[in-house]
């Protein structure tokens, strides 16, 4: 393949995170609080949407500039209706690592037609094995056991490892981290700890509700010894441990109290096709027009180039009190 793209900080296009709808069943408190995405809230319409071919057309491009790894995401992704049409138009494209991150209230019934789709992994969020924290955290009551069967049978479809990611506020979930550490011990899947972000503009983010990672590792490396694993790749995002007893690994997220901008390989599509280049984003580059108008392959990678040729995001490293309040997108919007 020709030289990889670089962006301004010499940073590779590596990874493509599709956002298939910005509409979710959960309102998880850290995302999307219920007071700001309410019944009046102006969700995407259906024709603002991409269509399967229109991502998989984009989907080509992005491989043919170097991806390698797609991750499909929302909002929840799995309220796409058919999304296994998607996966079977992209899980043939050579060379791509095809993955999804849902919040698992609807892999129970799905996980086993997105495996023969072609799915390879699945990532799924769970905040809390206690009902009623998870209630206050996802903000519709949605029971632990439906998320934890649905985790269940993503593994039996052959979607491992599974990789748990909990999302940690210190006054709401952090007393049950242990009992979520326990839990997935041994289980063959990864639990990663987040550390809660400024993500958006709705969402109260506050630093003294953030659980630093070095905070966690302790709690949990005093309960069973753990230990570093080295990276699986270069800009990978969560930091890897592994339990000295032989009981799996388990990971940290630690977007706020250590950045990891640095080696940031990750550019983001929105539902209505917008290439963002940030989490933390404001404007994005319309994708979709161009598509409609009739661009060709050539145009639309030129576009997706030169928007990454001048990237030079570093939001995480930059943050401060200042850039809390700033303008961003909202991450229901891009995706995680
Ligand atoms: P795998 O290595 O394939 O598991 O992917 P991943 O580690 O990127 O996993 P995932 O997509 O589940 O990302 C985990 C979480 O990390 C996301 O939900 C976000 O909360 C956070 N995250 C991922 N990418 C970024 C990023 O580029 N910037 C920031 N600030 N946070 C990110
Ligand atoms: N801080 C950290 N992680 C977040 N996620 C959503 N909002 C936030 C936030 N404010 C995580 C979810 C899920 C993924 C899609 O993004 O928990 O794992
Ligand atoms: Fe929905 Fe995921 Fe956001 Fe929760 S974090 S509201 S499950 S998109
Ligand atoms: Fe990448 Fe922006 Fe996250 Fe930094 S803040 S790691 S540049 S997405």
């Amino acid at each position: 393949m020709s030289a990889p793209l670089l962006d301004t900080l010499r940073r590779p296009l590596r990874d493509l995170r599709i956002s298939v709808t910005d509409r979710c069943n959960f309102r998880c408190t850290y995302c999307m609080p219920r007071a700001v995405f309410g019944p009046d809230y102006a969700f995407l319409d259906r024709k603002e949407l991409l269509t399967f071919e229109e991502i998989a057309r984009v989907t080509r491009t992005f491989r043919a500039l170097g991806v390698e790894k797609v991750r499909l995401t929302g909002g929840e992704p799995t309220l796409r209706r058919e999304l296994d049409k998607l996966m079977a138009l992209l899980a043939p494209i050579p060379g791509l690592d095809l993955t999804l991150t849902t919040n698992g209230s609807t892999l129970e019934g799905l996980a086993a037609g997105f495996a023969t789709a072609g799915l390879k992994r699945v990532t799924v969020s769970l905040d809390s094995l206690d009902d009623a924290v998870f209630a206050k955290l996802n903000d519709v009551a949605f029971p632990v056991a439906r998320v934890l069967a649905g985790i269940d049978a993503a593994a039996a479809a052959g979607l491992r490892p599974v990789k748990v990611n909990c999302v940690v506020k210190r006054s709401v979930n952090l007393a049950g981290v242990l009992d979520l550490a326990r839990h997935f011990r041994g289980s063959g899947h990864i639990l990663r700890f987040i550390e809660f972000m400024d993500v958006g503009t709705t969402n109260g983010w506050r630093m003294d509700e953030v659980v630093p990672s070095r905070e966690l590792s302790a709690t949990i490396g005093a309960a069973w010894p753990i230990e570093p694993v080295e990276a699986n790749y270069p800009g990978e995002v969560a930091e890897r441990w592994r339990y000295r007893d032989g009981a799996g690994e388990i990971g940290f997220i630690s977007s706020v109290t250590q950045a990891f901008c640095r080696g940031c390989n990750r550019a983001r599509l929105s539902a209505d096709g917008r290439l963002f280049t940030c989490l933390f984003g404001v404007h994005g580059t319309d994708l979709r027009g161009p598509i409609r108008d009739g661009a060709s392959d050539s145009e639309l990678a030129a576009t997706i180039a030169s928007a990454w040729q001048t990237r030079t995001d570093r939001y995480s490293e930059l943050r401060s009190a200042e850039t809390v309040g700033l303008p961003k997108v909202e991450m229901s919007f891009i995706g995680g």
